[in-house]
This record gives structure tokens, sequence and C-alpha cells, in this order.
């Protein structure tokens, strides 16, 4: 194992903590790397001791990447990403030549990853830009690596995000069967989601880019909640993970979401108004 590698591990166990555990019962491992001056996180997703993976949201430093994907002994199938900001698809042209592997992408936002140079501010590199071998609306199933990956559609940080919610297929098979009474074991099944910019530690996604909208968020956020386990791990493009359950619980920007859904007095569709309580933080 190169340092490269080692530091990444050393960053997994420390970034990931008591969320990594959990996820273990999902069946899945889920390791982050923060690259860029944005730390974006960038993340290896298999299913546990598998030599299969998917990559998501590759955004920077390719070779720490690659480094990594050796080290692990995985072969990469499928590179995912979540949304089409530059700090989240910086490699994804370099990922793809090196590992073969065909390219995801939110259909809404195919266009700035074939012009990556275009929605990028000055003095951050010349980024090699990528057409997609696959787009994606949200509400797909996708089968990959021995990976069950619910997609969903989860605009408001930008138009076109999506969150890919993955479990092992072992896993997916046994939340889906019947349980003794005939209904489906999990109503509310617990998944890694992989999502983005649209949850954070603490705070939400910011809303202030083109394409973004607080109360789209907010309905993404609750779109979310109302369909996997509390106990869900959550892997957000920027900081630590945590838990749906820790976020409903606890986050400041989710104040309305939380008496709404204890009240039980809100529909999963129905439109709401932006909270306007407070600036989310700056992650891109
Ligand atoms: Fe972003």
């Amino acid at each position: 194992m190169n340092a490269e590698a080692r530091g990444a591990d050393a960053q997994s166990a420390d970034a990931h903590g008591a969320e990594a555990r959990g996820e273990r019962s999902l069946g899945v491992e889920v390791r982050p790397f923060a690259v860029g001056p944005f730390r974006e996180n960038a993340y290896i997703v298999r299913a546990q001791g598998a030599q299969r993976a998917v990559l998501v949201d590759p955004g920077e430093e390719p070779a720490r990447l690659g480094a990594a994907i050796d080290s692990l002994g995985v072969r990469v199938e499928a590179i995912l990403i979540t949304h089409c900001h530059f700090d989240h698809i910086g490699a994804v042209a370099a990922m793809a030549r090196r590992t073969g592997a065909p390219v995801y992408c939110p259909q809404l936002e195919r266009g700035v990853l074939e012009d990556i140079a275009k929605w990028m501010p000055p003095g951050f590199g010349e980024p090699e830009s990528y057409s997609p071998e696959h787009t994606l609306a949200g509400g797909e199933h996708l089968e990959l690596a021995g990976l069950d990956i619910r997609v969903r559609a989860t605009p408001g940080h930008s138009p076109g995000h999506l969150t890919y919610a993955i479990a092992s297929h072992a896993q997916a098979q046994a939340q889906a069967g019947a349980g003794a009474d005939g209904h489906p074991r999990a109503e509310r099944p617990a998944r890694a989601l992989l999502s983005g910019d649209v949850l954070f530690v603490g705070s939400v996604g910011r809303t202030d880019l083109p394409g973004g909208d607080r109360a789209t968020l907010e309905r993404s956020i609750e779109g979310l909640m109302r369909e996997w386990a509390p106990e869900s791990a959550v892997h957000s493009g920027h900081g630590g993970a945590t838990t749906l359950e820790r976020e409903l619980q606890t986050n400041p920007f989710l104040e309305e979401l939380r008496a709404a859904l204890a009240a039980g007095a809100r529909s999963g569709s129905g439109a709401r108004e932006s909270s306007g309580a407070g600036e989310a933080a700056g992650a891109s």
C-alpha cells in the first residue's frame, strides 16, 4: 500500500467513524477522498469485500484516486456524478480513461460536463470535458458492481442534481423480501445516500448559484427523509458523513421540515415556500 492509499484509508476512518460501522449493516463500504481546493468528496463504493466498485464524483486528483483504486484492488465499473459543479467533475475524463468505466451524468447538466471550462471561474486550471455514456433524470434503478442503486432527482442546489441510494445487492433483496405478515420487510429501507451537495452535517446546499432554488432543495431533502430509513447514512459532497436521523434532529436549516414531519401534516409532494432561515454553508 502506498502513502496515498494509506492516507486515504486514514481519512476514511477519520471522516466516517461510527457511520462507517453502521454502513456494514447496509452491506456497503463507502470510502471518501477529499480532493482539490474545495475538499470535494470523491467516493469509492463497493459491496463489502467486493472486487468491483463504483466511483462517485471524481472532482480532482486523478492520480490519487487511481492509486487508491489500485491499492484496493477493485475494478471500477461505473462513474456516477451527483451534479456538474466543476469541483465534482474535474477528474471525470481522466478517471474514465484510466478505468474504462462508463460515466452516468445528470441529464439536465450534461452540457456542463461536455464543456466544463465554459462554466468554471478563472484560475482553477483547464479541466478536461467529457461526453457521458449515460444520462439520468431520477427514478432509475441501476445494478452495478453488485450494488443496488436507486437514482433520485434531488434538485435545488443545482437543477439536475441526483442522489444515489445504494445498498448491496444482497441487502436490497433482503429489504424487498416479504416478512412473516406478507408485507415487505422494510417499508423505508436503509441506504447509503451519496447525496452530493444537498445535505451536510449541520447545513444544506447553497442555492445562490445558477439553477439553485431554496424551496426546491427543501422538497428534495423532505423526499429523502420520507423515502429512506432514519439510520440511512448520508455521504455528502463536502465534510464528514452523517445520517438522515441526525440531521432531522439537529440541523438548524431543517426546523420547518422537522416540525412538519413530527406533525405528519405535510404530503410528500406539497409545494412549500422557502423558510428564509439563514444562508447555507459555502460548499459548492
Ligand atoms: Fe455543488
